[in-house]
């Protein structure tokens, strides 16, 4: 009895110690449940920290909130993207929408400051017609504007290449060119979105890419390819591996589950127990 209490109270620990490495991502995570039910169903698996996605439907008051009621810490939250149904993600490498990118820049600044997030990711948005050098002079522009603005509030810009097999015409789609603005515009609060998932589905070369970013690398997330569930799944990346690779070039923020649960989230989480020996 006092054995089984020992090692159950061993376990906690263990729980809890290994989740401070990992946030729950919302937009993917504990999505059979509302997203303000999310918050507090994050806290109660261990959970110390979450992103999420723009909170389209609730203000910044009920997102707060919910997010004060479940004392738990919120590193990172997507920009306002439009309406994602008429395939609006974002507004920065759209020419003409300079208007609805500064709006969308304010208003996730509001919902940022409401749930504490010190991060926010701006969406480059769709191009659907041939992708010209207005586009890359666009989205520079807007990205410089963006940069120092988030900067008065201390919150630090991330960019995402994002796969064109999960998003065809997302204009941010390759690492060179994030790299290629982040040194043109030259603001350190300006950084890169290391998406695990994406680098392998855009580059490959995955050790060799993360060392070449590790100066630029603002945030990380991570899933298994080519499913996008949890990340000891099967499939082509070996996450303890790459974990250490992470840990090797200095990256000791947060890392975001952006992955698809292959069953339920909860009984999915194992995975973080079997992780815990190169944390
Ligand atoms: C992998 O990355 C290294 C370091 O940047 C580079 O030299 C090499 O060419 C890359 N390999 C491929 C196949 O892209
Ligand atoms: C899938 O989820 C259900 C409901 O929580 C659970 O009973 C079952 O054991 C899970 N299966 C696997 C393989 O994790």
């Amino acid at each position: 009895m006092q054995l089984t209490l020992f090692l159950l109270l061993l376990l906690e620990d263990q729980i809890s110690y290994t989740m401070s490495k990992f946030c729950a991502n919302l937009a993917f995570l504990f999505t059979e449940r509302p997203l303000t039910e999310r918050y507090q169903l994050a806290k109660n698996a261990g959970f110390k920290c979450v992103e999420s996605g723009f909170p389209f439907g609730f203000t910044k008051e009920q997102v707060s909130q919910a997010k004060n009621a479940a004392g738990i810490e919120q590193v990172l939250i997507n920009t306002y993207t439009g309406d994602v149904t008429k395939g609006e993600m974002g507004f920065a490498a759209i020419p003409g929408k300079e208007i609805d990118f500064r709006d969308s820049i304010k208003k996730t600044i509001e919902y940022a400051k409401a749930v504490g997030a010190r991060k926010i990711h701006i969406m480059s948005g769709k191009i659907l017609e041939e992708v010209t050098e207005i586009h890359h002079q666009t989205y520079e522009n807007n990205l410089k504007y963006a940069a120092s603005e988030l900067e008065k509030h201390n919150i630090v810009a991330i960019i995402e290449p994002i796969n064109k097999y999960s998003v065809p015409n997302y204009y941010m789609n390759s690492y060179k060119r994030a790299l290629e603005v982040i040194r043109k515009i030259n603001n350190p609060n300006l950084k890169i979105m290391l998406d695990i998932f994406h680098l392998q589905l855009i580059e490959g070369n995955v050790t060799n890419t993360i060392k070449d970013l590790k100066e630029f690398i603002g945030h990380v997330q991570i899933a298994q390819v080519p499913h996008r569930n949890e990340p000891n799944t099967d499939g082509e990346l070996n996450y303890k591996y790459i974990l250490n690779v992470l840990k090797n070039v200095g990256y000791d923020d947060w890392i975001g589950l952006e992955y698809k649960p292959k069953n339920d989230t909860s009984s999915g989480l194992k995975w973080i127990q079997e992780m815990d020996f190169i944390l």
